[in-house]
């Protein structure tokens, strides 16, 4: 089996996790189940990034030493991952010993390699984005400093501080960009990083004395490293990449999903940092978009945070995966609101998927006794129903992998929606007597349909495409992307499970 290494961004678990997060975690998780379905050997990384000022701020407001609010505000991000039935295999706090162990081991590579020196840091500092800023970043809004990208306030900040000779690493990143033309994704991003790369970098500060949560420099330890070069880490601390073990197969990771806002730190300092220490850089880094709530960006100060646990218990959590992967376009921003998830789940979900099954199962149930019909399809019209997944199948294959998740998605609901057209044409509820025959023609053709299209569904709405599957007793071995074409078809004589409605409709 062929392994592939996938991870989200590592959360600051400085506040409760919101949809943005879930969005992330979800569209990952999409991918994982898609590569098994592939038959790939899957490593899927999430976790919390726990070190730095922001942190130790968050914690202070709460009266809670660093570690123990961390462990509040972490668990959250722990129970988020199974209220999304994510896949992941891993979980990662940066507090853990294999994650500090592996950053140590790293800083002192870099030491060894002459990457660090000590120097003194001046400049703009903003703590929200962990981030260090120039002057033609920032502007001045309403007499307060804040980054131009961000809005973020920044602080004017003076220490001594380790740097990463950064500025070094300028044309073998260049090189490296264009020799894997696909390391960036979408192309807008490529381009972002490409022209700031090509603009000059500068060294980067690595260690601050100001504060002290975080993992202290080794044998200086009035310096805590800074916090980006211990986050990164953790894509390759998660495989004790220090320890030679079999998870180290894993590296270099396939691709890294992130948010467009940690684009300059993935696709600039993760490589260098690599780079300098003679480790591979990851395959690939995929950048989304956001997900706004109603038109505006969701922020903590306009007081519209979406909570994924509340949208899941209002909506279930299939359906809003379902929608997160269908109208939002991967890459680009996308917004939640009411009626649009309404419209999405009656539409697609309960009037298209749901429909189809519902109507095809209910004439086995009332008129064959459950059982599933034996017949063998001649008629092109209903050949071209049972041969309609295997016709499209390299093209959904090589959507998906190409990361247009919802033209992969919209493909399938068209195909169901052709099918239903099928159904409608032949109305086999109607076929009585003489043309019995014909009707189980239609049956059949329809329940492969429905086996092989929900084993391509279950990346999105894992939960409904299990029920299913269940249903029309498909042996759990027999759920991957090979079992579509090959070997196991529904068996004539066995009995379809009677389930519950599949989607419930919403007003809007
Ligand atoms: O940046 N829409 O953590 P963070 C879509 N700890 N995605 C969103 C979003 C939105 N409105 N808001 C947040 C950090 N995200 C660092 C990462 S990785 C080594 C360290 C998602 O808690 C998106 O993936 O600020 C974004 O990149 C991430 O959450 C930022 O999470
Ligand atoms: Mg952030």
């Amino acid at each position: 089996m062929k392994n592939f290494y996938i991870t989200t961004p590592i959360y600051y678990p400085s506040a409760k996790p919101h949809m943005g997060h879930a969005y992330s975690s979800i569209s990952a998780d999409v991918i994982a189940r898609f590569k098994r379905l592939e038959s790939f050997n899957v490593n899927f990384l999430t976790g919390t990034d726990e070190h730095g000022l922001k942190i130790q701020r968050a914690a202070e407001k709460e009266n809670k030493s660093p570690k123990d609010f961390c462990d509040i505000i972490s668990k959250n991000f722990l129970d988020l991952t199974k209220k999304l039935n994510l896949s992941n295999t891993d979980f990662i706090r940066t507090t853990e010993k294999r994650h500090i162990d592996t950053v140590v081991r790293l800083w002192k590579t870099l030491v060894q390699k002459k990457e660090i020196y000590i120097s003194k840091y001046s400049g703009w500092y903003s703590i929200s984005d962990e981030a260090f800023y120039t002057n033609d970043e920032i502007e001045e809004k309403n007499g307060t400093k804040l980054s131009k990208t961000t809005g973020s306030r920044v602080d004017w900040v003076e220490e001594d501080s380790y740097f990463f000779k950064l500025s070094k690493w300028q044309s073998h990143l260049l090189d490296f960009y264009s020799n894997n033309p696909n390391f960036i994704s979408p192309l807008v991003r490529k381009n972002e990083i490409v022209s700031f790369v090509k603009s000059g970098l500068k060294d980067l500060s690595i260690s601050r004395t100001s504060f002290n949560w975080g993992i202290p420099v080794p044998s200086d330890n009035k310096h805590v490293i800074y916090v980006w070069l211990d986050a990164l880490t953790n894509y390759i601390s998660a495989l004790n990449y220090y320890e030679k073990n079999n998870k180290n197969e894993f590296w270099p990771a396939d691709f890294h999903i992130i948010g467009k806002d940690i684009i300059r730190f993935h696709c600039v300092y993760w490589p260098a940092f690599l780079l300098a220490a003679d480790i591979k850089p990851p395959k690939k880094i995929f950048a989304h978009g956001w997900i706004l709530s109603g038109e505006e960006k969701m922020s903590k100060s306009k007081g519209n945070i979406l909570d994924p646990i509340e949208i899941i218990d209002n909506y279930g959590l299939d359906e809003i995966r379902y929608y997160l992967m269908k109208e939002v376009i991967y890459g680009e921003d996308g917004k939640i609101t009411p009626e649009n998830l309404a419209n999405c789940i009656n539409s697609d979900l309960a009037n298209n998927i749901g429909n189809l099954y519902q109507r095809i199962t209910s004439i086995i149930h009332s008129r064959l006794e459950s059982k599933i019909p034996n017949c063998s399809p001649k008629d092109s019209t209903d050949v071209k129903i049972l041969n309609l997944i295997d016709n499209n199948l390299n093209n959904l294959i090589a959507t998906f992998n190409k990361l247009e998740i919802h033209n992969y998605t919209k493909s399938l609901i068209q195909l169901f929606s052709e099918v239903n057209k099928y159904v409608n044409d032949t109305a086999p509820w109607s076929l009585k007597e003489d043309s019995l025959d014909k009707r189980n023609i239609i049956l059949y053709c329809v329940l492969e349909f429905l086996r092989k299209a929900f084993i391509l569904l279950q990346p999105i709405i894992p939960d409904k495409s299990k029920i299913i599957l269940d249903s029309l007793n498909v042996p759990n071995d027999e759920r991957s992307i090979i079992n579509i074409t090959n070997s196991f078809k529904i068996l004539p004589g066995t009995k379809i499970n009677k389930i519950e409605i599949l989607f419930k409709k919403h007003d809007n």
